[in-house]
Formats: C-alpha cells, sequence, structure tokens
C-alpha cells in the first residue's frame, strides 16, 4: 500500500533539514540581521533523525534529501549520511548544498552512501557571487562541482533562482553550461521571508529568453528526481535545463513530499506555517508506531495546493530555515 494523503497523493520523499546555520547570507533568503537560531539542544540529535528517517522508510518513503540552512555545516553530518544510507527502503539519498565545502566534503559523501547533490549557484560572476551569499566564494563552489563530479556524486543538478535586477542577466549563460554537460535549473522566486523584497522572474519568461537566442528546447527525460521541475535540452546539448516554476505553474497536484525541520517539526508544506511537533514525542521514547502515526497525520494535513495566488505565503520561517 502506498502512503498517500488525504487527496492521495502518494508520499514518497521526505526533505530533513539537518541545521538551521548557513555559511552564506543570500539577500533573498536570509535576512541580513541574521535569524535566531536554535541553541543546539532544540536541534534534532542524529539519532532521532534516524529514528523519524526509520519509521518514514517503513510507510514507504525511499527518497530522503539533507537540507539546511548549510548542511554541511552540521559537524559530522557524514555519518549522518552513512546511517541514513543504511537504513533499508531508502534507495535515493541527496543533498541541497551551497557547494562551498562540497570540495572538503564530496568524496566522504559518495563514500558514505550519499548519491547525488543538487548545488545551489545564482551567479557565474564573481563579485556578484559575493554580494548575493553576502561573502561567499564563487570558485569555493565551483570547486564543490568539480569535485562532486569527480567523487561520482551525479547527477548534479545546479540551481538558479532568478531574480529581477540581481542576476537575470546570466540566464543565458548559465542555459549554455547545459551545452557542457551541466544540469541547469530556474526557480520562480517565492515570496518568503527577505524574498518579497525582491521579484523573481516566471518561467515562462525564462524560457522565451533562451528560445529566443539559443534555439528550440526540445521535452528531456531526466531519471531521478520525480520532483516539480520540467526537463528540457538545446539542440545537440549534453546537460539539461530544468523549470521549477511555483507560481506561474503550480505543480501541488504532484506533491509527494513531508519535511522535517531541523528543530523537530514536521512540515507538511513548505508554503504553509502549519507544523506538527515530533521532536518532544522523540525525546518521550515515542515508539516506531508513534513516529509512524505522527508522519500519517502529517501527510493528512498537507493542503491541496498554496495559496501565493490569493497572497497567502508562510511568515514563521524563512527558506534558510526551511531548506526548500
Ligand atoms: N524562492 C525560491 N527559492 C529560494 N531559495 C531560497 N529562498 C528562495 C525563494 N524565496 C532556494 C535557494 C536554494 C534552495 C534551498 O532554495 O537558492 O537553492
Ligand atoms: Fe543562501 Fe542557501 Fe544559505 Fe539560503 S540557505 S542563505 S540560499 S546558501
Amino acid at each position: 500500500m502506498p502512503f498517500l494523503d488525504s487527496f492521495e497523493r502518494p508520499i514518497s520523499y521526505l526533505r530533513i533539514s539537518v541545521t538551521d546555520r548557513c555559511n552564506f547570507r543570500c539577500l533573498y533568503c536570509r535576512p541580513a540581521e541574521g535569524i535566531s537560531l536554535r541553541r543546539s539542544h532544540e536541534i534534532l540529535r542524529f539519532e532521532e533523525i534516524e529514528r523519524v528517517a526509520r519509521a518514514a522508510a517503513s510507510l514507504g518513503i525511499n527518497k530522503v534529501r539533507l537540507t539546511g540552512g548549510e548542511p554541511l555545516v552540521r559537524r559530522g553530518v557524514v555519518d549522518l549520511v552513512e546511517t541514513l544510507a543504511s537504513i533499508p527502503g531508502i534507495d535515493d539519498l541527496s543533498m541541497t548544498t551551497n557547494g562551498a565545502l562540497l570540495a572538503k566534503y564530496a568524496q566522504d559523501l559518495a563514500q558514505a552512501g550519499l548519491k547525488r547533490v543538487n548545488v545551489s549557484l545564482d551567479s557565474l560572476k564573481e563579485e556578484r557571487f559575493r554580494e548575493i551569499t553576502r561573502g561567499g566564494r564563487l570558485n569555493d563552489t565551483l570547486a564543490g562541482i568539480d569535485a562532486a563530479r569527480k567523487a561520482g556524486l551525479s547527477p548534479i543538478k545546479v540551481n538558479m533562482v532568478v531574480v529581477r535586477g540581481l542576476n537575470d542577466d546570466e540566464i543565458l549563460d548559465f542555459a549554455r553550461l547545459s551545452e557542457e554537460g551541466w544540469h541547469v535549473r530556474y526557480i520562480e522566486l517565492m515570496p518568503l521571508g527577505p524574498a518579497v523584497e525582491w521579484r523573481g522572474v516566471s518561467v515562462g519568461e525564462i524560457r522565451e529568453e533562451i528560445e529566443r537566442h539559443l534555439g528550440s528546447l526540445e521535452p528531456a527525460k531526466v531519471d531521478v528526481g520525480g520532483g516539480p521541475a520540467r526537463y528540457y535540452r538545446l539542440p545537440g546539448a549534453q546537460g539539461t535545463i530544468g523549470f521549477i516554476g511555483p507560481i506561474s505553474e503550480c505543480f501541488c497536484e504532484g506533491c509527494n513530499r513531508l519535511r522535517l525541520t531541523a528543530d523537530g517539526r514536521l512540515r507538511p508544506c513548505l508554503l504553509s506555517d502549519e507544523e506538527i511537533d515530533i521532536k518532544t514525542p522523540l525525546r518521550q521514547g515515542a515508539t516506531l508506531a508513534d513516529l509512524r502515526e505522527i508522519l500519517s497525520q502529517g501527510a493528512h494535513m498537507k493542503p491541496p495546493r498554496h495559496r501565493l495566488a490569493e497572497r497567502v505565503w508562510p511568515q514563521k520561517r524563512t527558506m534558510s530555515e526551511i531548506g526548500g
């Protein structure tokens, strides 16, 4: 029996945020003044994350992604990868990272059982990269991508959030990278936290610009993920171009995921503030059956779709805490 929510969507994917900390402070993601970080006892211990993951796997969840903040700033995250990779039923274990520490960890992560990584990269210009991330170094992230490739963490998907007046003049530069074998995905900016001060670019506009300059896109099949992106290919390109348009092409109908926050809450929808406390039960000795019950409740709390069009969006957490 697949694990279904109340709209009969199969839930097969758990995104686990392992820390609310990040070594970057991207303009649209993390407020300049920082966020109030949780103290370490408020953050789930690895053993607690493992129990949730086992319960999830026993319900049929077979895909797990580690996110943050930045997952690689959490000490010992390679050990967590090893533990999660050994859980029967979890066959696609991945990570979303800003890549800054990937050169250091890629080999160990691959050895520990991580299958692949998505790397967030919003500019290919050194100076601008530093400005967007408030201090990050482009070369670290590029070296990280390189190391991930050498370690076999593939396919590597590079995610660019397109922000008007900030990096929208780099759409074509990113598209050209698909001709060098990169898998590039364009993401529409969602209005969360500091992002409400910025304007995104719709995937329709992005696509049009690419087709106008580089040729028509042909649909491509990408065999991992099953997420919200739609994939295409430039004529003759080895890599693909993906579009993730939460606003202009709502994909909630196919939503397959639950999220676990670093401070131990189950979040049924990225774009809704509603959460369930799973940390307290974990610390009170919840059994596997109890955890399965909480995960089922979480699935049943999933709304049919987000309400961005009605100008309803989450207020309580920024993206840098939820991890996308
Ligand atoms: N809209 C869309 N994507 C966002 N991210 C952060 N904030 C937003 C937003 N408001 C992206 C990051 C990263 C991923 C974790 O989420 O750039 O790629
Ligand atoms: Fe930037 Fe990601 Fe960190 Fe947000 S979580 S500040 S997008 S690197």
